[in-house]
């Protein structure tokens, strides 16, 4: 027998792409390769990249030239481009950087293993398509092998919002939702390799519609015993149903925590955005949300220095934050990105826009740490999922999502339990066994 070929993939970007990345690594898995947690020792290296912002995509290119002696070193060594970048460069990857064998974008990834076959031939293989065939049914999953306790399982990609600053209608497409029974037979199978915590992803998962709505989704995953908790990420707030605000309130599984961008509180921006919600009508659905489930944490998504945001635009992005009270949240200074409608507008000086990131991850960064600490003295459940720093120590998360840890713990990994938070680190909490 020969020896297996080792598979080394690097993953940018969101949740959606190391969901990717697993299944990539399956369809290489039936030609032959396992992975292997360095690049010198690999026989084909994959970065799963993202296009989000500028220095993202730059990423790629400068650690593809930290490539060359490896592959100076080792002619028979395969690189690939996948990913967001992939798709929104395409050809012109192999152009700039010729070591490049391989480039397949998020939608086509399932023919990896034809492309892989051409390499060896010592062909590029280039595949940026969006093909009609449902690329998930066309993946075989890896015979029964064992699996953490937490999980990501795509049900929704693409995107038709078209916001004026944002490139993943253009390298994810349009919006497609996979059919709810194959979501239901995947996740049973997850459970069954052990997994007790399913996060749902779609870059707009709320506006899932695959014969059902996300909230009947939810439902039919309650169903399933083995499978203690639900997530879901990203939505957008125009499409929080009333069925979704109201299962915050009564499923049990369903985890109080929402990701619900806003990215800015000015409605003039919002208007530019081509966000289709103001702040108010953003403050309104949180709202709701919190007469469902008072207790939710509540994270966001902000960009600042967008084009012709004035001084008293960014204030209402921090009025908006000082109402919402944010658990956690994510902020970013607005990347040109060309081809999208925004980066023909006036940019803000980009030290302005500096600057206005960093007050605003001051009351970010104030409110996350209030929100934490307020945590101390609170029963919470934890799910387990891997022994922490110190001897006897195991680390979880929280309904909240917030990092736990509890010394001479009794748990193993993949346990649920209950939880007295006795105090409030720097980016953790710890706590203790309730009996
Ligand atoms: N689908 C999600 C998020 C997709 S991208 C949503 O609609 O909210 C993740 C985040 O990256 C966005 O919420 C936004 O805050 C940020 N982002 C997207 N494009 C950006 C750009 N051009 N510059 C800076 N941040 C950007
Ligand atoms: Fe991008 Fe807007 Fe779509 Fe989110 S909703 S993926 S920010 S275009
Ligand atoms: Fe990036 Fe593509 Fe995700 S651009 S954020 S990897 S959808």
């Amino acid at each position: 027998m020969t020896a297996p070929k080792k598979l080394f993939i690097k993953t940018y970007g969101c949740q959606m792409n190391v969901y990717d990345s697993e299944r990539m690594a399956e369809a290489l898995g039936g030609k032959g390769y396992v992975e292997t947690k360095s690049a010198d020792d690999a026989d084909m290296i994959l970065l799963n990249t993202c296009h989000i912002r500028e220095k993202a995509a730059e990423k790629v290119y400068s650690e593809l030239g930290r490539f060359k002696g490896l592959k100076a070193e080792k002619p028979d060594l395969k690189i690939g481009v996948a990913g967001c970048v992939a798709q929104a460069e395409g050809e012109e990857i192999m152009r700039r950087q010729p070591l490049v064998d391989l480039v397949v974008g998020p939608q086509s990834y399932h023919r990896l293993p034809e492309m892989e076959e051409k390499t060896q031939t010592g062909e590029k293989a280039l595949d940026t398509d969006f093909p009609e065939e449902d690329k998930f049914e066309k993946l075989k999953r890896r015979p029964k092998a064992k699996r953490g306790p937490t999980a990501f399982l795509t049900v929704q990609e693409g995107c038709d919002k078209f916001c004026a600053f944002c490139v993943v209608p253009y390298t994810r497409g349009t919006e497609v939702s996979r059919p709810a029974d194959r979501i239901l037979t995947e996740a049973r199978d997850l459970v069954e390799r052990g997994v007790r915590e399913i996060t749902l992803l779609g870059q707009n998962v709320n506006a899932y519609h695959g014969g059902m709505t996300l909230a009947q989704l939810i439902w039919e995953l309650d169903k399933v015993d083995g499978l203690e908790r639900i997530r879901f990420t990203t939505s957008h707030p125009n499409d929080m149903q009333d069925d979704l605000i109201e299962a915050h309130g009564t499923c049990a599984k369903l985890m109080p925590y929402l990701h619900l961008p806003v990215q800015a509180g000015s409605d003039k921006i919002l208007k530019r955005m081509n966000r289709s919600h103001t702040a108010e009508s953003y403050l309104r659905v949180i709202e709701r949300i919190r007469a469902a489930r008072p207790d939710i944490l509540i994270s966001g998504d902000f960009i600042v220095g967008f084009p012709e945001e004035t001084e008293e635009d960014f204030q209402a992005t921090l009025d908006l934050i000082k109402e919402v009270k944010y658990g956690t949240a994510y902020s970013f200074k607005y990347s040109t990105r060309p081809g999208t409608p925004a980066a023909e507008r006036p940019q803000v000086d980009p030290e302005e826009a500096d600057d206005r990131l960093r007050r605003l991850q001051a009351l970010l960064n104030q409110q996350q740490r209030e929100v934490q600490d307020s945590m101390v003295g609170r029963e919470v459940g934890v799910l387990f999922e891997k022994p922490g720093r110190f001897d006897g120590q195991m680390v979880g998360k929280s309904d909240y999502l917030h990092a736990v840890h509890v010394a001479d713990c009794s748990k193993k990994a993949g346990d649920l339990a209950r939880v007295r938070i006795v105090s409030s680190g720097t980016n953790s909490l710890a706590g203790e066994l309730i009996d």
